[in-house]
């Protein structure tokens, strides 16, 4: 299958960067075509513009949009990878999803409501998060992040959510924790690319 991971961390040395680089070594093992968009490497401009409604409006598409919608229209399968900021998308993130993911080319408006474009796609997230997870489960905020996610962007496009993974407590992981981590990783691609 065509599998397009999108990837958004400042820092090389993130534990986000090895949970990109798991993901691909997994899909290119399986012999996947696989293609990594990289939002800092690459410079995307997260920033919505004026002239980019107008680039909507007019099929007049901005360069950069239509290069990232190109690959997501190629995808079958698309993994994000990037951490929660602010129990949320971190910026980069959000302008990437707020400019590729445009009306009419990952929704529309029919008489009853939206209807999403980008049916027959699957998506994976991989989140990695300061806080451990038992926080966030026993505070609502776990279920909070799935469905703003989940539902808010991805279903409303028409994508499936096949695996949605929050690895939380990084700060304080030691290196057998985050190895097996980075296990758990491999085996979800594993399973979901076989
Ligand atoms: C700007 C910023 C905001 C953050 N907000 C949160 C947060 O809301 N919840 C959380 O659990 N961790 C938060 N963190 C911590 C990161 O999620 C955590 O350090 C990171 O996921 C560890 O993985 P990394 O090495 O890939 O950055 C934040 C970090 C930064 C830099």
């Amino acid at each position: 299958m065509n599998h397009l991971i999108i990837y958004s961390h400042p820092n090389p040395k993130s534990f986000s960067h090895a949970i990109k680089e798991t993901v691909a070594e997994v899909s290119l093992a399986k012999g996947h075509e696989t293609a990594v968009r990289d939002l800092y490497a690459l410079g995307f401009d997260p920033v919505l513009k004026g002239s980019d409604f107008v680039g909507f409006q007019s099929g007049n598409v901005p360069a950069d949009i239509a290069q990232e919608q190109m690959h997501v229209a190629w995808a079958d399968l698309m993994t994000f990878v990037y951490p929660v900021w602010w129990t949320g998308l971190p910026a980069m993130v959000k302008g990437y999803i707020d400019r590729v993911y445009s009306n009419g080319f990952a929704f529309s408006y029919g008489e009853t409501g939206p209807i999403g474009l980008l049916k027959g796609k699957k998506a994976v997230i991989f989140n990695a998060m300061g806080t451990p997870n038992t926080y966030y489960e026993q505070s609502g905020m776990l279920p909070a992040m799935h469905k703003t996610s989940d539902m808010g962007i991805w279903q409303f496009c028409g994508i499936e959510v096949a695996h949605h993974a929050f690895l939380g407590g990084v700060p304080m992981a030691d290196d057998a924790t985050r190895k097996g981590m980075l296990d758990q990783v491999r085996q979800a691609m594993e399973k979901l690319l076989q």
